[in-house]
């Protein structure tokens, strides 16, 4: 099976951090758990996938400008603290032109009123919230498929 076609996950600041971080809304699963779990389900669905996580926004963006030269086909990205404060990082996914899934871990609009706008929602394909990890793979099944319709 090729695996050619490629998703980039992004990770913002903070994630590094699930597992300790504030539980009780984020879960106790890792970073490192997830993109394990995002892994196996994109290698069941025949599709390459990279995971980077920063808590810069600059190293961010310039991963997103170097997701056109490296063939990405889609992105999914949970921008994190920087989903309520990014312009920065929506002219990069703007700019990049490359279709993108938003995700958060949990329901940000059953959260403080800061939480419930997005610099990112109105360019993403889709936004997934609340779904806890299983967002990720939902996402990656989404993005399989698209790239499937396309190829065929
Ligand atoms: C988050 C929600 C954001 O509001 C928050 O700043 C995060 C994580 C989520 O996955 O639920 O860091 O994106």
């Amino acid at each position: 099976m090729s695996l050619s076609p490629l998703i980039w996950v992004l990770h913002g600041p903070n994630l590094n951090q699930l597992g300790v971080r504030e539980p009780e809304i984020y879960g106790s699963t890792t970073l490192d758990q997830i993109n394990q779990m995002i892994a196996d389900r994109a290698k069941s669905l025949g599709v390459n996938i990279d995971c980077f996580q920063s808590n810069h926004e600059g190293a961010l963006i310039e991963r997103v400008h170097q997701a056109g030269p490296a063939s990405v086909k889609f992105i999914v990205i949970n921008p994190a603290g920087f989903t309520h404060t990014s312009v920065a990082l929506r002219d990069a996914l703007a700019s990049a032109a490359i279709p993108f899934v938003e995700v958060h871990l949990s329901n940000v609009h059953r959260r403080e009123p800061f939480r419930h706008h997005s610099y990112f929602s109105d360019l993403a394909e889709a936004v997934i919230c609340g779904l806890g990890p299983q967002g990720y793979s939902a996402a990656i099944e989404f993005a399989a498929q698209r790239i499937n319709n396309r190829r065929g």
